[in-house]
């Protein structure tokens, strides 16, 4: 078995030997930005760890992790044009170090590369594989729809935003944790409860940040405080404040969301956060998350393999629910 920090370096030289064309080099060099950034690596590393409960040699779930790992990245520089982000991962977003176009298609072309590593993987049935990744890519592309259109809405139900946030992001660790069972070739059923794992883990992982985006450290997150209440976002903690709320503090809520006031954003920002604090909204939120974390791990006690090889990804799973970044 191989461990966490194993895995990540593993990972990183991998990103390292990413090769780029040199011209045009507003193409790449913003894929190499955005890649060569301080991330978790969290979805590339549990591939490698799910083909590990099988497999030694993780070398042969490189490219379907690595393929991961630049789909999220993909995301991620498309997501902050969509969220109007200025940081990620503590530094200038592509957008706004380079502008809005290449953004676009420095982000296509990640798309395209991701499908390129998905391709060298040496799975059996490569096609299985990559109907996973692409039926993945095409929910996080509605799920990221629905996140849009539910900001100009009031109304979304818990099962709205929860439906919500399995497409945007559950999806994608369920399928980057199956995805190592499928090349190291574990039977149906564990494939199917590495996956449930995955998404219950995600649930769990998007709550966080819904969290962190409202009570984080910036300079530890990484990302500007507060922006998803700027955008309007339907975060757990705001359907959750809607749903507990008061007549009168919805209403106050529902102002302070329609309250656009430019270099008023700090004013708004602890508004609302005032409410959630009122509304006991971020202990609300823990127990959520706590009981998708719970989900998880009974899924992953369902895998068929010896219980002392799971211990990584339990330590993985309690890791990401302390997170900080
Ligand atoms: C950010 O993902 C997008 C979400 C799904 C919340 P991560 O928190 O995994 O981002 P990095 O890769 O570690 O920066
Ligand atoms: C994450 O949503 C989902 C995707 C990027 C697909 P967020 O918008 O919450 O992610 P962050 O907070 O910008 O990392
Ligand atoms: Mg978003
Ligand atoms: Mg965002
Ligand atoms: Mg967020």
């Amino acid at each position: 078995m191989i461990s966490f920090t194993e895995t990540l370096s593993i990972i990183k030289q991998g990103i390292q030997d990413i090769y780029y064309p040199e011209q045009p080099s507003n193409l790449y060099t913003p894929i190499s930005y955005l890649l060569d950034l301080k991330g978790k690596k969290v979805r590339p590393a549990l591939t490698l760890l799910t083909y590990n409960l099988y497999k030694e040699n993780i070398k042969e779930a490189l490219p379907m992790a690595l393929a991961w790992e630049i789909f999220h990245n993909f995301t991620l520089m498309h997501d902050d044009v969509m969220d109007n982000a200025d940081v990620r991962r503590g530094q200038p977003t592509v957008h706004k170090k380079w502008d809005e176009n290449t953004a676009i298609l420095s982000g296509d072309s990640m798309l395209i590369l991701a499908y390129q590593y998905a391709l060298k993987s040496p799975a059996k049935d490569i096609r299985a594989l990559l109907n996973l990744f692409s039926k993945t890519a095409m929910e996080i592309c509605e799920g990221q729809q629905y996140d849009m259109e539910f900001e100009f809405r009031s109304d979304v139900t818990e099962e709205e935003y929860l439906k919500m946030i399995r497409l945007k992001t559950a999806v994608m660790l369920g399928g980057a944790s199956q995805s190592g069972a499928m090349i190291a070739e574990a039977s149906e059923k564990d494939s199917q409860a590495l996956y449930d794992f995955g998404i219950n883990l995600g649930l769990a992982f998007q709550i966080q940040d819904d969290i962190l985006d409202v009570y984080g450290n910036s300079s530890v997150f990484g990302k500007n405080i507060g922006g998803d209440i700027l955008c309007g976002k339907k975060t757990y903690l705001l359907t959750s404040a809607m749903s507990l709320s008061d007549k009168n503090t919805r209403k106050e809520l529902i102002d302070w969301l329609n309250y656009k006031e430019e270099g008023k954003e700090k004013i708004k920002i602890e508004a609302v956060t005032a409410i959630y604090d009122k509304l006991l909204i971020k202990e609300k939120a823990y127990s959520k998350k706590e009981s998708f974390y719970e989900k998880a791990l009974q899924a992953l006690d369902e895998v068929s393999v010896p219980d002392n090889k799971k211990e990584v990804l339990r330590k993985l799973a309690a890791d990401l629910m302390e997170r900080n970044s």
